[in-house]
């Protein structure tokens, strides 16, 4: 089942992966054979037009879904062997994920979005829960918003409380799909000094965006078109 585990910098390897999708009887293959290696510590941008398969991508670097075809290695271990409970341990303890399209619990406040990944990952200590929530929330410019109810804040306001909830659990792996696309310049510039301030030795970020001055924070520059990757660049 280990494989891959003479490359010890690598933290995640696909291998050739394919993403059709169906509805209806119709398909529609989003990834055209990716083959990709993610380095621990490296920050990598995404780039590519709408519709060329970032978040397709991403989803499947973030564990949240499986290619149609081809390896998903992660830790030298191979992904589609993992058992649910297992994958979704390490999804809760390991990978801090903001989504497209935030996926926050509306009807909650913006702390009880935090108190919940945390409850969910169950990797940070009860008793540090609240005060970690609440500095998560401060560094993103949201602390003195934490007890508002997730649908009373703005768009850019909610993209912010994803990204703080991303971090709750301390991953080694964050996984963000466009996280300034909601942001004004300034919010923008801090939520990428955040990631490279956490970004270290073991903390590996991994961002989608059609931003250019985001994708220079990136060590690596990968970019997508219609499925298949285009090119890397250092
Ligand atoms: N659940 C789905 N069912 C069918 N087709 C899908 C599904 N999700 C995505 N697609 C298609 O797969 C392709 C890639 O979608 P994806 O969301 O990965 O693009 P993207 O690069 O993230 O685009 P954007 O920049 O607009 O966010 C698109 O053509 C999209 O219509
Ligand atoms: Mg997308």
């Amino acid at each position: 089942m280990t494989t891959d585990g003479n490359d010890s910098r690598a933290v995640e390897i696909l291998e050739n992966a394919v993403k059709t999708y169906s509805y209806k009887g119709l398909e529609y293959t989003a990834l055209r054979g990716i083959n990709l290696t993610i380095e621990r510590g490296k920050f990598y941008s995404i780039m590519g037009p709408s519709g060329s398969g970032k978040s397709t991508l991403l989803h499947i670097l973030g564990l949240l879904d499986t290619p149609t075809s081809g390896r998903v290695v992660y830790k030298s271990v191979e992904a589609g062997r993992m058992k649910d409970r297992d994958l979704s341990a390490v999804r809760g303890r390991e990978i801090g994920f903001v989504f497209q399209s935030y996926n926050l619990i509306p009807r909650m406040t913006a702390m009880k979005n935090m108190l919940m990944a945390m409850s969910f990952g169950n990797k940070i200590p009860q008793q540090d829960r609240k005060e970690r929530g609440q500095s998560l929330l401060s560094t993103v410019g949201m602390g003195d918003k934490s007890e508002k109810l997730v649908s009373q804040l703005s768009g850019g306001e909610q993209q912010r409380v994803a990204i703080a909830r991303a971090m709750a659990n301390d991953p080694s792996l964050i996984v963000a799909d466009e996280p300034t696309g909601n942001l004004d310049s300034e919010n923008a510039r801090i939520i990428m000094d955040l990631f490279t301030g956490v970004r270290g030795e073991e903390r590996t970020i991994i961002v989608a965006t059609h931003n250019p001055d985001v994708a220079k924070y990136a060590d690596i520059n990968i970019t997508i078109r219609d499925g298949k990757l285009a090119e890397e660049s250092q």
